[in-house]
């Protein structure tokens, strides 16, 4: 047989600090965004008791955890990722007893639950920055955020070229002159995290929710903390190419690594397995496992094949740099599809059936790779983009703080539907939902969907139910199979191999699989060969 093998290690070699415990190197984590996934009081908005009541629907989907999205006490600026204190609940979604009582229920089920820490901004909103405000320039109470004098004459120019990644420049003036960092909306003001009173304060509010129970934090703009100490204007682009080398004055800086030395000490006080996953949009393989090394945080997403694409070639690259990579430093991979701040992939890989059978083919390979995965919301039942919403129902502040020229990101954060033939389609008792649900998801409800074998849904559990009854799959290795352009086939074991068809013709079945059980495919499989747009995995004998 001819293989082509990533790196010259046999199948199932242990990486170096693997252990069973690490449930974390092999889960299927759900992302729940908790204003969209259930309204239980029906004002809405979700809330942590809509989560409380799903709960059997994700232990039944089979996933290994849940994170949450922030639900933290906020302003709703950037919907909760604008934090105004940090160990309390958001009033319009529920209370700190709710979070207990969820923590408290989501193990009972059978799942862990990570939390989502924003370390790089607060609220404008946040006590802090308040203070800072009262204080004025030169005080304590300022230097816990980036407050700059500016340029011209009089300071009436901010005090380098940022950009906000929301649009528009990274500052803002207050009363007395000075101006603020922003780099994201306006109320959400840059923390300087050189400051030791803003580091001892995050370890604080780490201790505060691992006390309360949580298995682990997504940190949110995880490669953004450190600034260049002089605040030089950018000069090669606003968003990092795959060729940087540290050197950008407000993404992946060198200093970033020692705050996550100090809350990988701080998070193993803790018993149990307990995890970090870094939101990095760091292209550069060898610059993003830095991040995962083994005396800082245990995952990270890996945007680079969220980026991909339906493309074959590009898919194979960035899944042996990536793996590659992170087996120098010891770290499983973490893939993701879709989340609440991209195009769902359905839409992404060309919408309706297309789009469908390309996404579902997608998430089944991805279920096939070494390491852990990532489900968004909604994503099991096929959901589009939500790509119609009126100009005056938007919500995102990217869609206001570019005058409307970049649409935002409400389109993938619309409530899900669970059943029902009309809107709100039991995402609550009643009441608009905070985004509009489009009148055509009565087929693709939840409940609509459980009893069709033929769903989407119907193949996310049977996708789930088989990688979580085959043991070589999660965490390892793999071995690619020669293949035609256009397909990947691949091992992760002597008896089980995952092939993905990227074209949109059928194709003859790889030589090593002809004749072998076809365990699950994401479109029906006819005689030998593989439907177009489609993954199946086999089990050979
Ligand atoms: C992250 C979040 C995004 C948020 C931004 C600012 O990218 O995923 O939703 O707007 O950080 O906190």
């Amino acid at each position: 047989m001819s293989t082509a093998q990533i790196d010259p290690v046999s199948l199932h070699t242990p990486l170096p600090d693997a252990t069973a415990e690490q449930w974390w190197r092999s889960a299927v984590i759900y992302q729940i965004y908790p204003r969209s996934f259930a309204d239980a009081n029906g004002d809405g908005m979700g809330d942590l008791n809509g989560v409380r009541s799903r709960l059997g629907y994700l232990s039944e989907l089979g996933v290994d955890a849940i994170w949450l999205s922030p639900f933290y006490a906020s302003p709703q600026a950037d919907a909760g990722y604008d934090v105004s204190d940090y160990r309390d609940v958001d009033p319009s979604l529920g209370t700190l007893a709710d979070a207990k009582a969820m923590i408290v229920q989501t193990h009972q089920h059978g799942m862990k639950i990570i939390v989502d820490l924003v370390p790089n901004h607060t609220s404008d909103q946040h006590v802090w920055f308040q203070q800072a405000l009262a204080a004025g320039p030169g005080s304590p109470e300022r230097a816990r955020y980036m407050f700059r004098q500016g340029k011209g004459e009089n300071g009436e120019l901010p005090p380098n070229n940022w950009e906000s990644n929301f649009g528009g420049p990274a500052w803002t003036r207050v009363a007395d002159g000075s101006w603020y960092l922003h780099l994201f909306a306006p109320a959400q003001p840059d923390l300087d995290w050189t400051n030791p009173e803003v580091v001892a304060e995050f370890h604080d509010i780490l201790r505060f929710w691992l006390d309360l129970g949580v298995d682990g934090f997504r940190i949110d703009v995880a490669h953004g903390l450190a600034k260049h100490p002089d605040l030089p204007d950018v000069l090669g682009g606003h968003l990092l190419n795959a060729d940087h080398v540290g050197d950008h004055p407000h993404w992946d800086r060198d200093e970033v690594h020692e705050i996550y030395r100090g809350w990988r000490r701080v998070i193993e006080e803790y018993p149990g397995d307990r995890v970090f996953v870094a939101e990095a949009w760091v292209p550069n393989a060898d610059r993003f496992a830095r991040y995962l090394r083994s005396d800082e945080l245990h995952t990270s997403f890996n945007f680079n094949f969220l980026e991909a694409g339906w493309d074959a070639a590009t898919s194979r690259r960035v899944i042996d740099q990536t793996l590659h990579e992170l087996r120098d430093v010891g770290a499983p991979a973490t893939w993701v599809l879709s989340n609440h701040d991209v195009i769902r992939h359905v839409t992404r890989f060309g919408s309706g059936d297309l789009g469908l059978a390309r996404a579902k083919a997608a998430t089944q390979l991805m279920l096939a790779l070494p390491g852990g995965a990532y489900i968004y919301q909604g994503e099991e039942l096929g959901l589009e983009e939500v790509r119609d919403i009126a100009p005056e129902r938007r919500q995102d502040p990217v869609y206001f703080q570019t005058g409307g020229e970049r649409v935002g990101r409400d389109g993938c954060r619309v409530p899900l539907p669970w059943s029902g033939q009309e809107s709100p389609f039991g995402f609550g008792p009643a009441g608009d939902p905070w985004l509009p649900q489009p009148a055509n998801w009565a087929g693709l409800t939840a409940e609509a969907q459980a009893a069709d074998p033929t769903s989407t849904l119907a193949f996310y559990r049977e996708a789930l139910r088989v990688r979580r009854g085959s043991s070589e799959l999660g965490d390892g290795t793999l071995q690619w199979l020669d293949t035609v352009p256009g397909v990947l086939a691949f091992r992760r074991s002597a008896t089980f191999v995952s092939v993905t068809n990227f074209t949109d013709e059928p194709v003859a079945l790889p030589a090593e699989v002809v004749g072998a059980r076809v365990v699950l495919s994401s479109a029906p499989v006819d005689g030998d060969t593989l439907p177009p747009a489609s993954t199946t995995w086999f089990r050979l004998s």
